[in-house]
This record gives structure tokens, C-alpha cells and sequence, in this order.
């Protein structure tokens, strides 16, 4: 099973919460995204997780102090990945999606470093979408493909030039911070995906809601799936 999460809200919850600047609340959603990847490992499944960690829009509209603030706090939380029990012990694979090429270069070789120090992992799959859109992810598989001389596209032929390609379709999508809206996530991956759209910002999400998520798309599942 693969879910896919947008984790949107945090300068949402920071004003609630009157912190300031509300870039803060991305502190926040870190926080609930270390909770909710402790719970994650233990669980049975999905054994592929993927998460919208920073948008090419958000490259490009964030202000860049806000910009740099995340940065920053991407190259903690990944350092602390990097550096945990729950990674290496359980055996999880993890991967960075997107044009990455547009993050600060010291982000970049932590991200090399973290696939290649887990790429022999099979257990579970843990993926980042980093600078990632969409849309630009299947200009970018098409290119690809005229590159290598492909002269038919077709659909296994798209997907083998994502920067998903070897993770397997989405099965539930996730969005946190009240807003119905695909933004530009996984665009080729959800065609067939449950969506799921919560009230709560994300650094509100616990584990509990995910569990409760999942028992939803089970329900959907019965309902619909024959
Ligand atoms: C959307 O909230 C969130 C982001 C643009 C950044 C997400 C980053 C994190 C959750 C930190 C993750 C940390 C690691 C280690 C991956 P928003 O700013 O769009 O909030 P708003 O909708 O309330 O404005």
C-alpha cells in the first residue's frame, strides 16, 4: 500500500497558536511528522510512505528568509533520519523526489547520501518531495525519453521515466490544512488514489488520525472496490 501525504496548515497553526513569524510553524510540522514516522515504522503497513515536503511553487513564491528557514530545518530533519535507530533497523528505503538540483547544494549530497547509505534496505519506503511538481515531473520523463530515442510513449514507458519509477501507484492521499486541492502532488501516481482531505492543519495530525485514515480507506475499499 502506498499513501501519499500533503502536509499543509503550518503557517495556519503557528497564527492560531499567535507565534510569529508564522514561518515558525514549520517547526511544528516537523514535529508532527518525527510522530507520526515513529508510529509509521511500527505499523504493518503502507510500506510506502510519501510526503510533500517543499513544492517548486513553494520555491518559487515563499519569501527568502521563509525559504531558507526550511531549507534549514529539511537539512536537520534529515541529519536526524540519517543518524536513527528506526531507519536502519527497520530497514527503511529512503528516497528524494523532484528537481533537486534547485536545493542549496549542502541539502543536496545529505540526500545523496541518505539513498545511498539505505539503498539496499527492503522493508518499507520512505519518499520526499523536494523542489517536486508534477507536472514538471512528466515534462521531465518525456525529455527524458525523446533523449533516449523513445519513439512511442506509452504508459509503463512514462512511468519508467518518473522520478517515481520505482515506487508503485497511490492508493490514499492524504492533505491536512482544510484545502481540497491536488497542488500538483504525484500527479501521474493518484490517477486511481482515495483522497482524503482533513480540517486539521498539519502540525496537528497525530498517529491516531492516520490510523483512522487508513480504517476509512478500508471502508472506501469494501464499498468500491469490486
Ligand atoms: C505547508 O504549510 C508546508 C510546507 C510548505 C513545508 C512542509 C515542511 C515540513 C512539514 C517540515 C518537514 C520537515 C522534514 C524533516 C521533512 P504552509 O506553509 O503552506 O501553511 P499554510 O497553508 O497555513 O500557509
Amino acid at each position: 500500500m502506498h499513501v501519499g501525504i500533503i502536509m499543509d496548515g503550518n503557517r495556519r497553526f503557528a497564527q492560531k497558536e499567535k507565534l510569529f513569524p508564522r514561518f515558525k510553524g514549520h517547526l511544528y510540522g516537523k514535529l508532527a511528522l518525527e510522530r507520526l514516522l515513529k508510529h509509521w515504522v511500527k505499523m504493518g503497513k503502507p510500506k510506502y510512505l510519501t510526503l510533500y515536503a517543499f513544492s517548486l511553487n513553494n520555491l518559487k513564491k515563499r519569501s527568502t528568509i521563509e525559504k531558507r528557514f526550511i531549507f534549514k530545518l529539511l537539512e536537520i530533519g534529515f541529519k536526524e533520519l540519517l543518524n536513527s535507530q528506526d531507519i536502519f533497523k527497520n530497514k527503511v528505503k529512503i528516497l528524494f523526489v523532484g528537481k533537486k538540483e534547485k536545493c542549496p547544494k549542502s541539502l543536496q549530497n545529505l540526500m545523496k547520501d541518505i539513498e545511498q547509505k539505505t539503498k539496499n534496505h527492503k522493508n518499507k519506503f520512505l519518499t520526499f518531495c523536494v523542489c517536486y511538481d508534477g507536472q514538471e515531473e512528466i515534462v521531465n520523463s518525456f525529455n527524458n525519453m525523446i533523449k533516449k530515442g523513445v519513439k512511442k510513449a506509452d504508459l509503463k514507458t512514462i512511468k519508467k521515466y518518473l522520478y517515481t519509477k520505482d515506487l508503485p501507484q497511490v492508493d490514499l492521499m492524504i492533505r491536512t490544512g482544510d484545502e481540497k486541492r491536488i497542488s500538483g502532488f504525484l500527479l501521474w501516481d493518484i490517477s486511481y488514489a482515495e483522497l482524503i482531505f482533513r480540517k486539521e492543519t498539519w502540525p496537528e495530525y497525530t498517529p491516531k488520525m492516520f490510523e483512522d485514515d487508513l480504517k476509512e480507506y478500508e471502508k472506501r475499499k469494501r464499498r468500491f472496490g469490486k
